[in-house]
């Protein structure tokens, strides 16, 4: 047959509209260097290195030995994950959720983000992510045909997007405003007089506001990152999102859940139950166990990123970098040395020493003058990674 039929087997536009997600090439590049037997340190990762703690462990073995974990699971999420999830924000962040507030169990808080993403948006509608962000805050958008506005984030304004820049009509067009604090890739924290004011923009610009809480309990020196209901108001206007993946070392169960007012956490179920049938009741005990078990699993490793992030900052400042300690995450955010762009720097630092970094670009076209250091690796590997910068001569230079 010499005619060439047109097809209609093509991607929908939605994904030929897709930015290329840079981390699968950063998998490509670290599986190559792998494959040709280079030992790399993956500082690259927001992977916690740590196991999850056993009484954890435990409630999951027991829990799939019961035959009432084997069927379908509550959709939403059980009644003990739901009042667990309300002990949890009243230990944790001393807030008092009321009857009218309900969770949706998720797997994991990526899904979430992206499920209220789609729930909210309609195609071309606007919404307001930073940038630097976690890539679903701007991809969920994307994902559910809308458009973002990027509002930069910037080290003078200590990585606090600044509300007031947000011309009139973007504010008046836009659907939701997401945050994400304590803040993966800046490690930046919020304090409570922004968080004040992201509410009342909302408010007044009658916007839902996305708090992406991931790194709740990753925080150090006595500071503790607070729920976006511990703000007056925000119970009318915002949803906030929870992930056991940081805080107990359960990135790989994919469990979490999303919290807010009922009538929009019921928004986000209405979109999620036609693509799956919840997350497992297995997840959903662990989920609860680890909200449970006393404080000291959660500070054994917040102790451990503490003294890794006080010899990293320590080391890096001693290369020429002007790297302040943040009380939260596990997150180091470096400037690029001039004359590079950020992949180009993290792609010669890979080639030259084996250890591995996240170019600012993966995290936003705002961003490409920085980059990201993870400090997922036990002390003595992190010692091994600035010596072979030292030895590379790999230091910041304006
Ligand atoms: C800012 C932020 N939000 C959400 C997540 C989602 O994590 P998970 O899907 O494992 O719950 C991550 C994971 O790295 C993150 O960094």
């Amino acid at each position: 047959m010499d005619t060439i039929k047109e097809t209609k087997i093509t991607p929908a536009d939605k994904v030929l509209n897709l930015e290329k997600y840079i981390f699968v090439e950063l998998d490509e590049q670290k599986e190559k260097a792998r494959n040709e037997g280079v030992d790399l340190i993956d500082l690259g990762i927001g992977n916690p290195d740590r196991p999850t703690p056993k009484p954890i462990i435990k409630a999951a073995i027991k829990s799939m030995k019961d035959s009432k974990s084997h069927g379908y699971p509550d959709f939403k999420g059980k009644a003990d994950f739901q009042a667990t999830i309300k002990e949890w924000m009243k230990k944790r962040y001393n807030v008092e959720l009321g009857s009218d507030f309900t969770a949706q169990a998720v797997n994991g808080g990526k899904e979430g983000i992206a499920q209220i993403s789609l729930a909210f948006t309609n195609p071309g509608d606007l919404n307001i992510v930073p940038d630097p962000y976690y890539p679903v805050l701007s991809r969920g958008t994307w994902v559910a045909s809308g458009e973002v506005y990027h509002l930069p984030l910037s080290e003078e304004n200590d990585f606090l997007p600044d509300l007031d820049s947000i011309p009139k009509e973007i504010a008046q067009k836009a659907k939701l405003l997401i945050i994400n604090y304590p803040n993966n890739p800046t490690g930046a924290v919020a304090p409570r007089e922004f968080l004040e004011k992201a509410v009342n923009f909302c408010i007044e610009n009658n916007i839902l506001l996305l708090s992406d809480l991931a790194y709740g309990e990753v925080c150090y020196e006595n500071y503790r990152p607070l729920s976006i209901f511990s703000i007056k108001g925000a119970e009318d206007v915002a949803l906030e999102v929870h992930t056991c993946s940081k805080t107990f070392n359960m990135a790989g169960w994919r469990v979490g859940f999303v919290i807010g007012k009922k009538e929009f956490v019921d928004v986000v179920s209405a979109i999620k139950i036609n693509f799956d049938y919840g997350t497992s009741t297995i997840m959903q005990d662990a989920a609860i166990a680890a909200m449970k078990m006393p404080h000291k699993y959660i500070k054994v490793t917040m102790d451990e990123y503490e003294q890794r992030r006080n010899y990293m900052v320590k080391a890096l400042q001693e290369l020429g970098w002007n790297v302040k300690k943040s009380n939260a995450t596990m997150y180091l955010w470096l400037k690029v040395p001039s004359g590079r762009t950020s992949k180009e720097f993290c792609k010669m630092v890979m080639d030259k020493t084996g250890v591995v970094f996240t170019p600012g670009v993966a995290f936003g076209k705002m961003s490409d003058n920085y980059f990201r250091v993870s400090i997922v690796q036990k002390e003595k590997r992190l010692k091994e990674a600035i010596e072979r910068l030292k030895k590379a001569n790999i230091r910041y230079e304006d």
